[in-house]
């Protein structure tokens, strides 16, 4: 019986939780290729432009649409979704991914890490950033099969940067005895520990000299996502940047944190 109200619906979020949204929201399956076109979403060619001394941007080894942040995840207000765009409703907001990019090209990393391959968005668009600093190579991990985003990076030219780990992240980070990282990315899963474990480890055993980004990171979240989730990651946040040298927050769409660890 309807009281009038929008009614709801149970969908399954990108990090395998089961949360009520208005069923206007278009949340559907984040891991399926091609999504943004199937969900019928405004699908835009993305803006890039040349750049000085033969410069472009990482974007134009992208050949696929963006759409709009707000039309594939659920958001409150606050979070301005509907001014980010993402790829196959699945990656990093790309003005996040721009600003990955950036970091990495003045961090100038030997060596960089990303949890969390999916597709393999955030590993181009930093590969890209290690190819114009003619150095360095980015491990990046993922539980499940890379074999889209291996293609990806082949595809843009980029494949002799990246060594592609199929593991679980922490149990890959606690065995790992290479080098340390100057820059990692952290994007797996927020569910059970698993992000805040990843940046515990790194810091613990030393293994990162430089940046760390963590994603999903907006206040936000807790009006759509399990509050004790969202609290327990945000107490993981804070715990995570005492131990920091600094920390910069960008509280919009899903969020951002960068810390400095020296
Ligand atoms: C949000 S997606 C990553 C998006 C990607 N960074 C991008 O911007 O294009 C999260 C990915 O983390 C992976 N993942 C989740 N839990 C993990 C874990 N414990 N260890 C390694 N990978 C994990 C999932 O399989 C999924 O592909």
């Amino acid at each position: 019986m309807s009281n009038g109200a929008p009614s709801n619906r149970l969908v399954r979020t990108r990090r395998g939780r089961i949360i009520r949204v208005p069923a206007q929201s278009h949340h559907q399956d984040p891991y399926a290729p091609d999504r943004s076109a199937k969900m019928g979403c405004a699908l835009e060619p993305v803006r890039t432009g040349e750049g000085r001394h033969g410069m472009r941007s990482w974007l134009d080894r992208i050949k696929e649409p963006s759409c709009r942040e707000s039309d594939v995840h659920y958001h409150v207000e606050e979070e301005q979704s509907h001014l980010f765009h993402t790829f196959e409703g699945g990656s990093c907001e790309i003005e996040y991914l721009s600003l990955i990019n950036a970091i990495v090209q003045v961090a100038k990393p030997a060596l960089a890490l990303e949890t969390g391959t999916l597709h393999g968005f955030s590993a181009l668009a930093i590969a890209d950033a290690l190819e114009r600093n003619e150095r360095g190579k980015l491990i990046s991990i993922d539980v499940a099969d890379q074999g889209l985003a291996r293609q990806r990076l082949q595809a843009a030219g980029l494949a002799q940067r990246v060594e592609w780990v199929q593991s679980e992240s922490r149990e890959y980070l606690r065995a790992y005895a290479g080098l340390p990282f100057g820059f990692a990315l952290l994007d797996s899963s927020v569910s059970d520990g698993t992000r805040i474990g990843e940046a515990e480890i790194l810091l613990s055993r030393r293994l990162v000299q430089g940046y760390i980004v963590l994603h999903d990171t907006s206040r936000y979240r807790a009006g759509y996502e399990p509050a004790d989730e969202v609290q327990r990651y945000q107490v993981g946040l804070n715990h995570l940047a005492q131990q920091s040298a600094g920390q910069v927050r960008f509280p919009f769409s899903q969020g951002l944190t960068l810390l400095q660890v020296s």
